[in-house]
């Protein structure tokens, strides 16, 4: 594959790029969720002025083999400006062949010389396919909590 030949680029996506990024995702999580990733690109294809979105594609030929979407967020948490990593996902064809860590890193670069000197992310309990590349890229515990609830639909009465 050209992704272990080095001959993979990183840059921000495309317009054209969608359709890929969209049966890269069925096919990692088997579902197909175009409006989703509509609204992705739309959110983080084209970030205005001084907004600091990334959506990176990794491309091999004119083939989208990698993608990785963060974004640098300020003062939420209480934290100064951080940056979280949302999504990323390689191809289960060239995985292992450095294109995550290469993601990462240019996504890193970007927000480095935003000024940005923390990564968070937050990854599901059971993915350890996540959980050792993050923690291979230096990622650990931090000190936060996430914290979930179910919220049952209204019952249409309401307490007086
Ligand atoms: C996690 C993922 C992005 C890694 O991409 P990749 O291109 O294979 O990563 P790299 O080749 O850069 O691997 C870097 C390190 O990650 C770790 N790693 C990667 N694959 C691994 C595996 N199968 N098992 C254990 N560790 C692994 C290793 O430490 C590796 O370093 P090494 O090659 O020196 O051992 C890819 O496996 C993927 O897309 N998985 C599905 C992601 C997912 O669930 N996304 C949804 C939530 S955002």
């Amino acid at each position: 594959m050209p992704a272990s030949s080095g001959a993979v680029t990183v840059r921000a996506v495309r317009r054209q790029d969608l359709e890929q990024v969209v049966a890269l995702d069925a096919r990692v999580t088997g579902l197909e969720k175009r409006a989703y990733w509509e609204r992705v690109y739309r959110r983080y294809g084209h970030a205005q002025r001084g907004e600091q979105r990334l959506f990176l594609v990794a491309v091999a030929g004119s083939e989208v083999v990698g993608f990785v979407i963060g974004e640098v967020r300020d003062w939420e948490f209480g934290s100064p400006p951080c940056g979280w990593v949302f999504a990323i996902d390689v191809d289960p064809r060239v995985r292992q062949a450095g294109i995550g860590t290469r993601l990462l890193t240019a996504l890193c670069d970007a927000m480095r010389s935003a000024g940005v000197r923390q990564l968070r992310t937050l990854l599901s309990a059971d993915n350890t396919l996540i959980l050792s590349f993050f923690r291979s890229q230096g990622m650990m515990a931090a000190p936060m909590i996430p914290l979930g609830m179910e919220m049952p639909p209204a019952t249409g009465r309401s307490r007086s």
